[in-house]
């Protein structure tokens, strides 16, 4: 595996740089072969920084315009308790984001930075959060299959060879555990409520279903860089294969709940030994990922409104920060 990560050495290095870049690349295969972790002082190839960044960048965004669709229900939820906890579960995602931002930022790129890319519509999160959130019902639904998902892909992530992403990880999956029950329970109530009750979950389920699929990223054969990310143990499953998971825990779980999968292909093929699931509309996620979902604009235009309005609290702890340290100097 790790001779694949040979890059060759640029010619126009000095002899001690270029002896200095070979030893790092020795470190570096040896740490990713015996299944150990880089940390952020340790010597990297540039496109392993640069994938990590991309992928830990994209995977805080996420998290932070993820908190707007659910944010939009918070006023109208249906009773103080169910708003109390959809209340702390954006909040977790707030604090999901910026573990992830302090965990990009040891890659050596500034969080401005990030934020700016983001509001300037130049990078990318998940397409699943460009879709709208239309009843009360969705909050259950991305609760048990958005979180559900997000729990899925992001165990694994855990032992990523990157130590501050995997660190970040760990809390991050706890929290969304929560996240997953809290969901189902939404949709449990409703499907035990009225007809009507148990409708609008079983609609917001329908809705939810295929984008939470693909929330694991493009098929196999569609995904270039992932066997690359699997040599340097960022990622341990492929994106089929953790889908596939995915769709088992699903099947189990909507019996519980009392309601269907809008998916008549599901079934366990015994030959593999996987779930298998009906086709889904690629054409769509790459659509909704180019900028091109249902809302995609506002998205970004909250998050750049959000930014401008909690500018003084960045120029606050700024000024603050510069006072004690002259404080400091002065003693
Ligand atoms: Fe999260
Ligand atoms: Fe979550």
């Amino acid at each position: 595996m790790a001779s694949q990560n040979l890059q060759s050495v640029p010619a126009e290095l000095s002899p001690e740089e270029q002896e200095r870049e070979a030893a790092g690349q020795a470190y570096f295969d040896r740490i990713i072969s015996e299944d150990s972790r880089i940390e952020p002082r340790d010597w990297m190839p540039a496109a392993y920084r640069k994938t990590l960044l991309r992928q830990i960048s994209q995977h805080a965004h996420s998290e932070i315009i993820g908190m707007q669709p659910e944010a939009n229900w918070i006023t109208r939820a249906p009773s103080l308790k169910r708003k109390s906890i959809l209340m702390a579960k954006v909040q977790d995602e707030a604090g999901h984001g910026l573990y992830l931002y302090s965990a990009a930022e040891t890659l050596g790129q500034s969080r401005d930075q990030m934020m700016e890319d983001l509001i300037a519509g130049k990078a990318r999160y998940s397409s699943i959060f460009n879709y709208p959130t239309i009843s009360w019902a969705d909050m259950g639904a991305i609760g048990w299959l958005v979180d559900g998902a997000a729990i899925c892909n992001q165990v694994p992530l855990c032992r990523a060879s990157y130590g501050p992403y995997g660190r970040a990880m760990v809390r991050i999956c706890k929290e969304e555990s929560f996240h997953q029950r809290q969901g189902f329970e939404i949709l449990l109530e409703l499907s035990n409520g009225t007809p009507a009750q148990k409708q609008m979950a079983q609609d917001a389920v329908n809705r939810w279903y295929a984008p939470s699929l693909m929330m694991f990223g493009p098929p196999d054969e569609d995904s270039p860089n992932s066997k690359q990310s699997m040599a340097w143990n960022i990622k341990r499953f492929s994106n089929d294969e953790l889908r596939s998971r995915f769709v088992g825990m699903m099947v189990e779980q909507v019996r519980v709940l009392g309601l269907t999968l809008p998916d008549k292909d599901i079934r366990f093929n015994e030959e593999t030994k996987k779930w298998e699931h009906g086709p889904l509309d690629w054409n769509e996620f790459k659509e909704v990922l180019a900028g091109r979902g249902p809302c995609n604009s506002q998205r970004i235009e909250r998050r750049r409104e959000a930014h401008e309005n909690g500018a003084w609290v960045r120029e606050a702890a700024v000024a603050y920060t510069r006072k004690q340290a002259q404080k400091e100097n002065a003693a």
